[in-house]
């Protein structure tokens, strides 16, 4: 379903005391916006992050998870276990993780099957290299990762995937896209979506150096329904106003 959302993935940082007195100090001036703000903890946060937005519009979301219901997985987290706890959202296929730990869009369409069998709302990660957004294959790259992402689900499951577009290039290294190249990225990704499920009703994210200066700018464009958001998502004051940026 197609909505405003702006998503903090906190990747490998936060303590669960640090957790607790971020979402404090951020509930009360997020609290009448209509933009989902949702917040993706490391596991250790979870239990103490999903305490502590009771009562707030504040949702919390996993990094990552694997795709087997249970078994000798050693380290690994099934979907059971985020979703008994209330976990709601769950980040798949970050480029952080294809680049580290070798995740494929082969391995992410299995975790996305997963987290919709146990009603997850999954935030699919896609996005192209520098060298491959130089050399013009960018839109290409970004197409079979969609395609292959998502196949084998309905349209009616795309009810419940956000899809983030986040260029490597772009990430932690305060290089934003322009607004017109993710404009265009976010536009060519809901058309490859419309052919294929015969329908454009999907919330679609950009992500990469999002910050309070530019969020404005990139989320007020055609094609561009909000952020996930890294490092300015760690400051408090920065991601109120990143999820306030239309006020
Ligand atoms: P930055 O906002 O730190 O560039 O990170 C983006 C990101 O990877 C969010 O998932």
């Amino acid at each position: 379903m197609r909505r405003k959302v702006i998503a903090g993935n906190w990747k490998m940082n936060m303590l669960p005391n640090e957790a607790i007195d971020f979402i404090n100090a951020l509930a009360p001036s997020v609290k009448n916006t209509s933009n989902e703000t949702i917040l993706c903890v490391p596991y250790t946060d979870l239990f103490y992050s999903l305490l502590t937005v009771q009562e707030t519009n504040i949702h919390i979301g996993a990094q990552n998870m694997h795709w087997e219901e249970n078994g000798a997985y050693t380290g690994e987290v099934a979907p059971e276990m985020l979703k008994c706890i209330n976990v709601e959202y769950v980040i798949i296929g970050h480029s952080e993780r294809r680049q580290y730990f070798n995740e494929t869009d082969e391995t992410v369409n299995k975790k996305l099957k997963a987290a919709l069998k146990h009603e997850l709302k999954p935030i699919v990660c896609v996005g192209e290299t520098l060298e491959e957004r130089e050399s013009g294959r960018a839109e290409e790259v970004v197409t079979m990762q969609i395609l292959k992402s998502l196949e084998g689900l309905t349209a009616e499951d795309l009810q419940n995937v956000i899809i983030a577009y986040e260029p490597i290039w772009a990430i932690g290294t305060g290089r934003t896209a322009t607004s017109e190249d993710a404009n265009n990225m976010c536009k060519t990704i809901r058309e490859k979506i419309k052919e294929k499920f015969q329908s454009d009703d999907i919330t679609i994210l950009y992500g990469g150096s999002v910050k309070s200066a530019n969020a404005k700018e990139l989320f007020t464009m055609s094609d561009i329904d909000g952020g996930l958001v890294g490092g300015a998502s760690l400051k408090v004051d920065e991601f109120s106003k990143i999820v306030n940026f239309d006020k």
